[in-house]
């Protein structure tokens, strides 16, 4: 736990993400309009199916902030077999691609039109390690069985019912050294409600709030934690 703070957590370095983050300010820039096929949660500003690319990266993406921690697991706890739930541009899977080349990223998104801008942006920043599949969650996630990941990013449907179903898949196919991160625990009442529940999930000893992501991990034989972290 304390490594898991100072060096992921508290680790100010800045590390090699300068590309991902002038990919973030073009797409900002970005008016092209998309029509999107939303399995999700939905908009809580949007009631169209119609959106701006300058609008998704500035909500639906990974922060600067959040996506260095992405990294830092990855590289500093040397994990090489990543999934993603919820592509969107691909921003949080550049971060998860890491700096090792043994890295494999598994990404997930289920509208088509959203998932052909990452492609180009995957290209655009050279990642070669990621594998997109283009599909609902339910759909793909049944072509992954037997697969166990060391990393498992939450970052799709954000309702208490799928959240929960989600989960217990991920709980399935985690290494035993491997870690879930789930995002937006605190989005709304869905999501801390489901936040509070997998917390207490018998079968992973140590949770870590970190207000906008929740990170649990087996570690069998370790007393059952819950942490509060602040950064
Ligand atoms: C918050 S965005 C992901 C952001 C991205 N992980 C990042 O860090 O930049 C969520 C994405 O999940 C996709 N999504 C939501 N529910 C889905 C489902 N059931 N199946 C497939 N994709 C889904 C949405 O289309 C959306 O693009």
């Amino acid at each position: 736990m304390y490594r898991f703070y100072l060096d992921v957590v508290r680790n100010r370095k800045k590390g090699k993400v300068q590309e991902i983050e002038n990919l973030r300010k073009q797409l900002k820039k970005n008016k092209t309009i998309i029509e999107v096929t939303d399995l999700g949660a939905g908009s809580r500003r949007n009631s169209t199916n119609k959106r701006k690319i300058a609008d998704i990266v500035k909500h639906a993406s990974v922060s600067e902030k959040q996506g260095r921690i992405l990294r830092r697991i990855v590289d500093v706890y040397a994990l090489e077999n990543i999934l993603e739930l919820g592509t969107s541009l691909g921003l949080g899977t550049a971060y998860l691609s890491g700096q090792s080349s043994n890295v494999k990223v598994t990404t997930i998104e289920g509208c088509p039109e959203t998932a052909k801008i990452a492609q180009n942006n995957f290209e655009q920043l050279s990642i070669q390690n990621v594998v997109q599949k283009v599909g609902a969650f339910d759909e793909v996630l049944t072509h992954l069985d037997g697969v166990t990941f060391d990393l498992i990013y939450m970052d799709g449907n954000h309702r208490l019912a799928p959240t929960l179903k989600y989960f217990e898949w991920a709980v399935e196919h985690l290494s035993e050294e491997g870690f879930i991160i789930l995002d937006d625990i605190n989005w709304s009442k869905e999501m801390i409600e489901a936040w509070e529940r997998i917390k207490a999930d018998k079968r992973l000893n140590v949770s870590m709030d970190l207000f906008r992501f929740g990170i649990l991990s087996k570690r069998e034989g370790q007393r059952k934690q819950n942490f509060v972290l602040k950064y």
